[in-house]
């Protein structure tokens, strides 16, 4: 079917392009100086505690690099300056790049994520893809709310829907609170509710709502169907899934893929889960809608469901950010276990120290549904604790495969656990990992893990080393402080500014330095990391980040900072200038009177 597959590979670029945005398409749509606002709100010690618990070490915070592997803690993070260094692996940057690195989140979704935090919403350019994106998909969450609560009330009228939810073990009250509904049967009426005029129809048709037949005719997707609305992050409705309520096909049936709704992202019950409680100590993934809202019925409110779909490294990551424990709880059964498998496989990418994963397995032709209605709440819950660690899912299934009484089979446990390692950021949790298979195959583990080339790793090094360094070097001694002292220090700028002709001076480094004195100049109370975020992708990049941390005897005296500023300045500017005449003179170019004047004059103190 050419069309279908035309159809599904533009939504998912248009998906990609939605969920995924090069931070260069789209940096510019969100204002720089809410980025700027945002950071200068942004507390970057706190951001980072609440991931990497800091010790307070003088005027900085420390703690071990979540960044490399390490005994001692090289890791720092300044509050005045906003930003963090690692003296071992050299991981740096302020509190956008931190979660970015270490949510592995887009630079959107770290800017999201942090106005989330402070409670803002992230405004976009008039003009830009972002706005128009906004406009478009209003519509949609509007239609799909008023669905939501016609599907709620057409509950209330159904005695069959009712008596099916009851008979379900289900209280009006968790129907309620997870806005359980029901479609009618019929084949309008979402359209006869809902679809009043064109724009109506074709926002319905555009959540899926309602489905497009061939000869332009339009009828329901969900008919005589219990209905389970799935929310996002923030409580917006953006697609549902209704179950039969006999027998029938598809047991389930799920709104398709659209503008608002990708399945791969989402996780149902995840919103509700954090509205009931404040403190997540863990989250355990299950299987089916039912489950979910089971579990919420009989008192373990911290259930979600992937919809349908193996769990994805997306997900995985959402609920982490959640919670520091995920328990993941599947059906004993074959499928059960690909599942969970699936699972690890996605939570090894994912998984950083102090985050916690663990199997449960349910006896055959359970399901949490069912487990929890027949023993309750306590029995359930020991059964949580009891999970299996991933560790112990991982070797036990890996073993199953192989005959450690054979090198042969040794060698094949070694190489397949070492391509699952190999997924994994470096931690000590890897570490552990590898000693244990050394002790299972009589292998050294320096020779394991010389095998296990940490693949994220690699992929950052490729990253940095294929960013070229265009342009000038920042290489004069002088000048490397003065952009030092600037960038750490950007109220500098109004103390002292940079000279106009700095711009296209002869000494490199310096019209970067009027470079950021112009910065500085529209915001200028602005913090270093809201200046380094400006620079973000700026061809200088590496260099101002390194700067931004160097320490020398002039950046560390803190006591006449703007004098030794000052000072440097101006003997920049002369040294520029002499620079400048002496190469007009060396190549017998004639100087102007006022040159003449200025190359005898000496530096001013
Ligand atoms: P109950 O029979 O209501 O208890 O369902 P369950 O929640 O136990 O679901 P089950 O274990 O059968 O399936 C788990 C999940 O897989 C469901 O919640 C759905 O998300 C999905 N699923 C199950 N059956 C279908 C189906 O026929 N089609 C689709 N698209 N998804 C399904
Ligand atoms: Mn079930």
């Amino acid at each position: 079917m050419p069309s279908l597959n035309t159809s599904v590979s533009l939504i998912r670029a248009n998906y990609l392009f939605q969920t995924k945005p090069y931070k260069n398409l789209v940096a510019g749509r969100i204002p720089q100086n809410f980025i700027d606002d945002l950071i200068s709100r942004s507390d970057i010690v706190g951001v980072i505690n609440a991931r990497v618990p800091l010790k307070r070490k003088g005027k900085e915070f420390s703690a071990c690099c979540p960044f490399h592997n390490e005994k001692t803690p090289s890791f720092t993070v300044s509050e005045n300056k906003q930003f963090y260094y690692c003296f071992g692996c050299h991981a740096k940057g302020n509190v956008i790049g931190f979660l970015m690195d270490y949510e592995h989140l887009s630079y959107i979704d770290a800017i999201e994520s942090l106005a989330a935090d402070a409670h803002l919403e992230v405004p976009h350019e008039n003009d830009s893809f972002a706005h128009q994106d906004k406009l478009d998909k209003q519509p949609l969450y509007d239609i799909l709310k008023l669905a939501s609560e016609l599907f709620q009330q057409q509950l209330k009228t159904s005695e069959r829907a009712v008596n099916y939810l009851k008979q379900r073990g289900l209280s009006g009250e968790i129907a309620k609170q997870f806005k359980i509904g029901y479609a009618p049967d019929g084949w309008d009426f979402l359209i006869s509710q809902l679809g009043k005029t064109k724009d109506d129809l074709l926002h319905l048709s555009k959540t899926g709502l309602i489905v497009n037949k061939e000869n332009n005719k339009t009828y329901d997707r969900f008919r005589d169907r219990i209905i389970f609305p799935i929310t996002d992050q923030r409580g917006r409705i953006i697609g549902f899934g209704g179950r039969v309520l006999d027998k029938g096909e598809p047991k389930y049936l799920n709104s398709p893929e659209n503008a608002v709704f990708h399945k791969g992202y989402e996780l149902y019950g995840l919103y509700e889960t954090r509205v009931a409680l404040r403190k997540i100590d863990r989250i355990i993934v299950v299987e089916g809608y039912m489950d979910v809202v089971a579990l919420a019925q009989n008192g373990i409110n911290y259930a979600v469901a992937s919809l349908g779909t193996a769990t994805t490294t997306e997900q995985i990551q959402k609920t982490f950010r959640t919670t520091h424990e995920i328990v993941y709880c599947y059906d004993g059964d074959n499928a059960g276990k690909k599942a969970a498998w699936r699972a690890l496989e996605n939570t090894l990418s994912v998984i950083r120290d102090g985050m916690v994963a663990k199997f449960l397995f349910l006896p055959d032709k359970e399901d949490p549904d069912t487990m929890v209605r027949k023993e309750g709440k306590q029995a359930f819950e020991q059964r949580i604790i009891d999970a299996m660690p991933l560790s112990t899912f991982l070797f036990e299934n890996l073993k199953k495969e192989c005959d450690l009484s054979s090198n042969e089979g040794k060698a094949q446990l070694a190489t397949k656990a070492n391509a699952l390692i190999q997924k994994m950021h470096n931690s000590i949790f890897k570490d552990l990992l590898i000693e244990e298979l050394s002790s299972m195959v009589g292998l050294s583990q320096q020779l394991l893990e010389s095998k296990i080339s940490s693949t994220i790793e690699n992929k950052k090094i490729a990253r940095q080393q294929a960013k070229p360094v265009r342009g000038q070097q920042v290489s004069n001694h002088k000048t490397r402080i003065a952009i030092a002292l600037l960038l750490q220090n950007p109220f500098l700028a109004t103390e002292h500014q940079v000279p106009e002709n700095f711009r296209e001076a002869f000494t490199k480094g310096l019209p970067l330095l009027y470079k950021l004195q112009k910065i500085i100049e529209t915001n200028p109370t602005m913090t270093s990391a809201a200046l380094l975020e400006r620079l973000r992708d700026d061809e200088h990049e590496t260099a101002l980040n390194k700067l931004a941390v160097l320490q020398t005897p002039e950046t560390e005296n803190s006591d006449n900072i703007i004098d030794v500023y000052t000072d440097i300045i101006k003997r920049l500017h002369y040294e520029d200038r002499d620079e400048y005449l002496k190469h007009k003179i060396n190549n017998n170019e004639p100087l102007t009177p006022e040159e003449q004047s200025e190359y005898l004059k000496p530096p001013t103190k």
